[in-house]
């Protein structure tokens, strides 16, 4: 059998960055500066780690970026007042409330306040209903990652088996809506999913977003088969390290050194039988801050009504 094609997500993401930056540079000359404000709240270490990534990133690009940094007691209505200003604020294009949230904030009634013109990671119920009906909008980072992944490495869709694992709001039924609008005949798997390896033995393009570290596993791929992973799990086990990497002297090492390692869903025996994969850490993750600037600049352009370019 052929050796499995690797899916570049980190090159991919790149070339994605810089097509956002040659956009923003294009704004600039119309007086435009694309603006993202990023709310983070209280001091959750992941979540910092994330969030400064997403600054960083929109600084190379050129878009402008606030941080807010309310305290983790700051209360839903408070949070609201926020989203409000930001919502009438001329120079933000997006807003971005990173998740999750302390228990006592409400998190939907937030995510609905934000304007879904500026609702960069396309979670309002409204983008959610333009990407169901095929309008225009903006789209959930990581599942557009996805399709950029596909249709940049030139792996067809149309016509295509797709089965994805994981019914979540924020990646599997979006990924699932834009396979299908690609022409791909989709099929959605979940826990209550009957005999899920015949399911998934019958996918061309397979999509892992359960949050189960390996759990897709061999004999649940077809050979030839496209292998998308989008979990990122985190072994701290040096058992589990080794029932998922055996003889995998790099993630030994990387443990030694670190104490853990990430996996994702897809149990990485199975890459080896597969046409191609994405991995973890290098795969789907790295698009998703690539997406988030291009839907910045999307959002930027759709307030103002001049027409999208890229993607
Ligand atoms: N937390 C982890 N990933 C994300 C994301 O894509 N968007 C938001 N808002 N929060 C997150």
């Amino acid at each position: 059998m052929k050796n499995p094609h690797v899916l570049d997500g980190v090159a991919i993401a790149s070339e994605i960055k810089a097509e956002v930056a040659h956009e923003v540079a294009g704004l600039s000359k119309k007086g435009i500066v694309p603006g993202l404000a990023v709310v983070l709240v209280g001091e959750v270490p992941a979540s910092q780690i994330y969030v400064r990534s997403k600054v960083k990133t929109c600084g190379e690009l050129g878009i402008y970026s606030e941080m807010l940094t309310p305290p983790e007691s700051i209360t839903t209505d408070e949070m609201l007042a926020i989203v409000a200003e930001l919502n009438a604020r001329e120079d933000i294009d997006g807003i971005l409330i990173q998740l999750p949230l302390p228990k006592h904030v409400d998190t939907k009634r937030l995510l609905e306040a934000i304007s879904p013109d500026k609702d960069v990671d396309g979670f309002h119920p409204v983008n959610a209903g333009r990407l169901q009906s095929g309008q225009p909008g903006l789209q959930p980072c990581t599942p557009a990652g996805i399709i950029e992944i596909l249709k940049r490495s030139k792996l067809p869709i149309a016509g295509q088996n797709a089965v994805v694992v994981g019914r979540s709001d924020i990646v599997g039924k979006p990924a699932a809506l834009l396979l299908l609008n690609e022409s791909a005949t989709v099929t959605v798997c979940h826990s209550k999913t009957r005999d899920l390896p015949a399911v998934t033995r019958n996918a061309d393009i397979l999509v892992a977003a359960i949050g189960r570290p390996g759990y897709v596993t061999p004999e649940m791929v077809k050979a030839g088969a496209t292998l998308i992973d989008v979990g990122i799990n985190r072994l701290t086990d040096a058992a589990d390290v080794d029932r998922y990497f055996a003889g995998d002297a790099e993630r030994a090492a990387t443990f030694a050194k670190r104490g853990s390692v990430i996996v994702g869903d897809i149990h990485p025996a199975a890459f080896a039988i597969s046409g191609a994969y994405t991995p973890v850490p290098g795969g789907v993750g790295a698009l998703t801050i690539a997406m988030l600037m291009h839907n910045t600049v999307k959002a930027a352009r759709l307030r103002r009504g001049i027409a999208v370019e890229s993607i």
